[in-house]
């Protein structure tokens, strides 16, 4: 018998066999994008570090969302700016506070699904994610106002509330806050697998959340970690979590597989404004072409196992598969 036998070139011919044969579609409906909501802003602003994105006045979200709706996306994932900051992150909890707005505009012109990112770095004046005592972020103290924002969150409407700052025991503490008011159907997807990454650095710059002294490695996790990840995977799964989120995506496929395949909850995947602002640098650099390179990241996080995507590329992602 002539060798080879097996011809894998056989499946690959022409554009037809390929098409029929591929393995992992993006779909709109399975894209998150996220929103940044200024207290400040009258009108959008685009942000220096991710051109193409843009952060919004309270009243403009609503026009979006029903953009994105449009478009097939089906949920946001919000990030508020406050004018004031404090030490206890007040205006992350307040009625009148800038997400909680948003929240409330969304809902007024959409259906769009509605998450809601909680924590108080954007809030607090060192930018920390929790509230410090005696010079380091106390985790149970954080507890209770992470509970207060989870509440301000459901009565302004959020649909999915995702808590990312790490404190232990955090989904456990919103779920039961959650269902003891009388918000048992909102869902908390939580930031589980989160590592303490150089790659959130144009976010923080978006959010002005970068923390004042000292970094987040108290509370995120260490890169270099695959099983301790997989141990928060399972402590959020187990405290009752409805989606499990890996971040940063495309440093972390391993850790999108390794969640996909020992845990049965949706998982989603955040490629990060890091990753977002590299691709976009190295494009205008002439290095990448842009919506090959795209495709090809948000193809690569699906295949390895994540549900959802929540990326700044999602509106163009959603015109690209759907052309
Ligand atoms: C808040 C938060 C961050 C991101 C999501 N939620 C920043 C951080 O932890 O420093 C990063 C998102 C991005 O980089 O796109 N804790
Ligand atoms: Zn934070």
């Amino acid at each position: 018998m002539a060798f080879p036998t097996t011809r894998l070139r056989r499946l690959r011919t022409n554009e037809k066999i390929r098409d029929m044969l591929t393995e992992t579609r993006i779909h709109p409906s399975r894209l998150v994008y996220p929103m940044f909501v200024d207290e400040r802003l009258n009108g959008k602003k685009e942000l220096e570090l991710m051109p193409g994105q843009f952060t919004y006045a309270a009243g403009e979200v609503g026009e979006v969302a029903s953009l994105l709706e449009e478009k097939g996306i089906n949920a946001v994932l919000l990030f508020g700016v406050p004018r004031k900051k404090d030490a206890g992150g007040t205006q992350a909890f307040s009625r009148q506070g800038i997400v909680q707005k948003a929240i409330r505009e969304i809902r007024s012109h959409s259906s769009i699904l509605i998450a809601s990112d909680l924590c108080l770095c954007e809030y607090t004046s060192n930018g920390q994610c929790g509230i410090v005592k005696s010079g380091s972020v106390d985790n149970d103290t954080t507890l209770e106002t992470y509970s207060k924002i989870a509440l301000s969150h459901a009565e302004a409407g959020a649909d999915i509330i995702a808590p990312s700052g790490m404190m232990d025991g955090q989904v456990a503490a919103i779920r039961r806050t959650l269902d003891g008011n009388g918000y048992g159907e909102r869902a908390v997807m939580a930031y589980a697998s989160k590592s303490a990454s150089s790659f959130y650095g144009p976010f923080r710059e978006a959010a002005e959340s970068a923390p004042s002294d000292g970094d987040r490695k108290g509370y995120q996790i260490n890169y270099a970690n695959f099983r301790e990840s997989m141990h928060e995977l399972k402590l959020d799964f187990d405290e009752g979590a409805d989606i499990l989120m890996v971040k940063p995506a495309l440093l972390n496929l391993d850790i999108i597989h390794g969640a996909r395949s020992r845990f049965d909850v949706p998982i989603a995947a955040f490629n990060v404004s890091g990753e977002y602002s590299m691709v976009r640098a190295a494009s205008s650099a002439g290095i990448l072409d842009y919506k090959q390179a795209v495709l090809e990241i948000a193809t690569s996080i699906f295949r390895a196992g994540a549900d959802l995507l929540i990326t700044y590329h999602a509106q163009e992602l959603a015109e690209w598969v759907l052309q």
